[in-house]
């Protein structure tokens, strides 16, 4: 067993970490809504107006902060007059972009705010920009938010909302430099503008930022739109385990080297996150703008014998890591990362839920994001762990990937308002477990719990076994005075509470 050496020092205490950083994405795309979250009032799957109660439950209890929709590549084909009304008289259209099936528009505006309501979450609503008008995007926000008395109000009232409903964020587009209209950034940023000066009533307007690391298009953005005319810049990174789209990987049977690839891939988002936030910086020192991480995550092939239009995938120990390194990046990055958004909730890419009739899985994935619920609203402090790289092998980096490294720890620590630490570590190695020697100065704390998440790398949650990855409550961690020593087994997620 290796050791290393980690030091926390809580009175270092660098950036808030916003709740919306445990955020999700949910797309009109294959089963996310319908299936994942709506089955309508007749269906006998146990529903509140149509919405899952298994769902419901199960995103409580990770306290689910906030929530992307409709879209995705979808938001810039929406027309939201198609889906609201009674339920008959809504106009089906084809959902181009996934599977060119037929979209009945029975979850709209009222059904996808309910549902954040029942959940206790914020919304994110993507305004459709590529295909849609200022009028309809600004009379949108009205319908949804305003108290006043006006044509949308009334048209609202109309179809049984009495009260506005409140919608933090609104995003201006999606993917425009792609799926959203295939525009270029000086063009985009323009029509940002123009978007942005007739949208009242949601707190917050984020722009659609950049594909990747695209630097230039951030550059672009924030020459030419000022900080007080947009909260946030979005961004979209999906993790491909062979960095090929053409064949990206199974999402349940791989080898030890994809493995390792996958993870080192998404290592990548460090590089990205300091190379945006430096872009950012030198027109924004305040840091009014954050970036908004609305799309990342882990995309494989489709599960065989399923529409290849619908990215359904499984979930296993290895996208339980993957997210744990990418919550720890985000806490890290949290001075200017204000919001991520994991694609997609339910029955999409790396999803946290499972859906087959009226069974649901909760994923390896589910699992992290539960174990790091007590970092939201907690302020990051000060944290360093001694590294190990894993399998450093050159010819395993694609050209242009610009990872150069794969470590097997990823931490963050945050102290929480009641004083509590919550510290959450993972260790990506397959072959070695770590003792971890952490010492924490001035450290009063009397009282430890922790749990683990450790399995197989590719064992995964079923519908017939929906418990082979799932925590439990861990006693290889002790504290000592100003000492805390770590067991922190092979492929496994540890979180740690001190009081
Ligand atoms: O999440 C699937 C798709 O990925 C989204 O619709 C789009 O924004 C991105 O390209």
């Amino acid at each position: 067993m290796a050791e290393l050496k980690m030091t926390i020092d809580k009175t270092n205490r660098i950036s808030k970490i916003n709740k919306e950083i445990y955020g999700h994405f949910a797309e009109h795309l294959g089963r996310c809504i319908y299936g994942g979250i709506f089955v309508g009032e007749d269906s006998p799957i146990p529903n509140t107006r149509g919405i899952r109660n298994d769902v419901i439950e199960a995103l409580k209890a990770i306290k689910l902060p906030v929530v992307r929709w409709p879209g995705g590549c979808f938001a810039d084909t929406y027309h939201w007059r198609d889906g609201i009304g009674p339920r008959e008289n809504r106009r089906k259209i084809v959902n181009v972009n996934w599977g060119g099936v037929t979209e009945d528009n029975s979850f709209g505006t009222h059904e996808f705010l309910d549902f954040c309501e029942l959940v206790g979450c914020e919304a994110y609503v993507s305004l459709n920009v590529g295909s849609g008008t200022v009028q309809e995007a600004s009379e949108w926000v009205e319908y949804m938010t305003s108290a006043n008395e006006s044509p949308m109000t009334e048209l609202r009232k109309k179809n049984g909302r009495e009260k506005p409903w409140k919608v933090k964020y609104v995003g201006i587009g999606n993917e425009n430099w792609g799926c959203g209209g295939e525009m270029n950034a000086e063009y985009y940023s323009s029509l940002y503008k123009q978007f942005h000066t007739f949208i009242r009533g949601a707190e917050q307007q984020i722009a659609c930022g950049p594909n990747g690391n695209d630097c230039n298009w951030t550059e672009t953005l924030m020459k030419n739109i000022r900080p007080h005319q947009m909260r946030g810049i979005s961004l979209h990174n999906y993790t491909i385990p062979t960095n090929n789209w053409a064949h990206k990987g199974s999402s349940m049977a791989f080898s030890e080297k994809e493995y390792y690839d996958t993870l080192a891939h998404t290592w990548h988002m460090e590089k990205i996150l300091r190379d945006q936030k430096g872009i950012m910086q030198r027109y924004d020192d305040n840091k009014f703008v954050g970036l908004i991480v609305d799309e990342w995550g882990i995309w494989t092939d489709v599960i065989d014998g399923t529409n290849p239009g619908f990215l359904y995938q499984q979930n296993t120990m290895r996208d339980a890591i993957l997210a744990s390194i990418n919550l720890n990046l985000f806490n890290l990055n949290s001075d200017r990362v204000k919001m991520a958004n994991i694609a997609q909730m339910i029955n999409v890419l790396q999803s946290i839920l499972l859906t087959e009739g009226e069974k649901m899985v909760k994923t390896p994935t589910y699992h992290v994001f539960d174990m790091y619920k007590d970092h939201m609203e907690a302020t990051l402090v000060y944290s360093n762990c001694e590294n190990v790289e894993l399998m450093p092998q050159p010819e395993r980096w694609h050209p242009g990937m610009q990872v150069d490294h794969l470590p097997a720890i990823s931490q963050s620590v945050s102290v929480d308002e009641a004083g509590k630490m919550h510290i959450t570590i993972s260790n990506a190695s397959l072959e070695e477990d770590f003792d971890i020697d952490c010492a924490i100065p001035r450290c009063d704390y009397k009282s430890i719990s922790a749990r683990i998440l450790t399995a197989a790398y590719d064992a995964m949650n079923t519908f017939d076994a929906p418990e082979t990855v799932s925590p439990a409550d861990y006693s290889g961690v002790k504290l000592n005075g100003e000492n805390l020593a770590i067991k922190l087994p092979k492929c496994s997620v540890v979180s740690i509470e001190l009081c």
